[in-house]
């Protein structure tokens, strides 16, 4: 089942120097392909519609704030199960409680600050894809 999916290499991973690492990581992956790649600072606007789920939790705030902090690198993966795929290879959200072998498990410790973000559903990928490359929609 080919499918593609919004992924956020976050401020952490490009100010530590971790693109190259987690870009390897997936582009290994047999058949998947990138779609899209771009390296940007992301906004507020852009921020609260990705976010949207999340706003009113303790988290959100700072959330928005770290993430744009710095420059991030979105992409769009696409293949076999890309999907779940991403979000195997980025481990739990808490990169304390992610395996090593995992991009969070191996890179993170903060909660936050856990270096990658990818869609979680064939929904919220379309939905995430249109924010984030709206030529792709
Ligand atoms: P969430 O969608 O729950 O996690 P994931 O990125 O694994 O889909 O949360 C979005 C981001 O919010 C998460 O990557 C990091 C941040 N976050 C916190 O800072 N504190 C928290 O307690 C949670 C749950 C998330
Ligand atoms: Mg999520």
């Amino acid at each position: 089942m080919s499918q593609r999916t919004l992924v956020l290499l976050k401020p952490d991973a490009v100010r530590r120097g971790l693109v190259g690492e987690i870009l390897g990581r997936i582009e290994r992956k047999a058949g998947w392909t990138i779609g899209a790649l771009e390296l940007r600072t992301l906004d507020r606007a852009t921020l609260e519609q990705h976010y949207a789920e999340h706003v009113g939790r303790p988290f959100y705030e700072p959330l928005v704030e770290f993430m744009a902090s710095g420059p991030a690198v979105a992409l769009v993966v696409e293949g076999e199960r890309v999907i779940e795929g991403v979000r195997a290879l980025a481990g739990p959200t808490d990169p304390i409680a992610a395996a090593p072998g995992s991009i969070r498990g191996d890179f993170g410790t903060i909660v936050r600050e856990n270096l990658v973000h990818a869609s979680d559903s064939e929904e919220s990928a379309e939905r995430e894809i249109t924010i984030f490359f709206p030529g792709l929609a």
